[in-house]
């Protein structure tokens, strides 16, 4: 079952979309990337601790996620234009189980709201089901990031469980919701086609 076959397929050099492709990530994309990860509200919705990680932070993260070869991760280019406004990511890929972690950011504000992270989201499910022959892609998200889930729930992940009040933000406490989406699911509804 599953995972790495050969490289190009295992991580193409482009994964085209209608609006945005998901390109292998460059050694400048840091640049952007340290940007992105010092904003306080990408780390609100991101992380669990509510300050930006630091520049060293970013810089390692960047180096071991990003370039490295444990994590599978694509930069999110606009189509018509090739800016760079995201990251995504495969981690935890394990080929024994058929099974990953995903992961999205969208670095960019403006960019939020548009369509283009749910896209990304369905380009990496095809890539996940049909060339990494994976069984089952699975992710976490906070409960007060209504945007997040509802981006997840249209490309088919279903809620499986949460974490109860396991962050607090804002005066209170929220769940963190796990969520998951099957092979037979994605295939149900229509798979690549949308
Ligand atoms: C979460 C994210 C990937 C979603 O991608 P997106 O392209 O912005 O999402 P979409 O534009 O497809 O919107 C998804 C849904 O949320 C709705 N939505 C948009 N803005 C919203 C908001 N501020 N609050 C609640 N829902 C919102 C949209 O209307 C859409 O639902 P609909 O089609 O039923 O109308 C992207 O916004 C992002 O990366 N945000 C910052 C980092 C982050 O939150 N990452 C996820 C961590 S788990």
């Amino acid at each position: 079952m599953a995972a790495a076959p050969e490289r190009e397929s295992f991580r193409p050099e482009t994964i085209p979309g209608r609006h945005v492709v998901l390109r292998r990530h460059r050694a400048e994309n840091l640049r952007t990337f340290l940007r992105w990860y010092q904003d306080p509200e990408v780390a609100g919705l991101t992380r669990y601790q509510q300050s930006p990680l630091t520049q060293e932070e970013i810089q390692r993260f960047f180096y071991s996620r990003i370039m490295g070869s444990d994590f599978l991760s694509m930069a999110i280019h606009l189509r018509d234009t090739d800016r760079l406004i995201g990251t995504c990511a495969f981690s935890q890929l394990d080929g024994d189980n058929g099974s990953t972690l995903y992961h999205i950011t969208i670095g960019e504000h403006d960019a939020w709201g548009k369509g283009y992270g749910t896209e990304s989201t369905q380009l990496m499910l095809r890539h996940a089901f049909t060339n990494l022959a994976l069984h089952r892609v699975a992710l976490t998200v906070f409960e007060f990031n209504t945007r997040a889930i509802r981006s997840y729930e249209k490309c088919g992940f279903v809620v499986e469980g949460r974490a109860r009040q396991a962050i607090f933000r804002d005066g209170r406490f929220w769940d963190e919701i796990h969520m998951s989406i099957l092979l037979d699911e994605w295939e149900a509804r229509g798979g690549g086609e949308f």
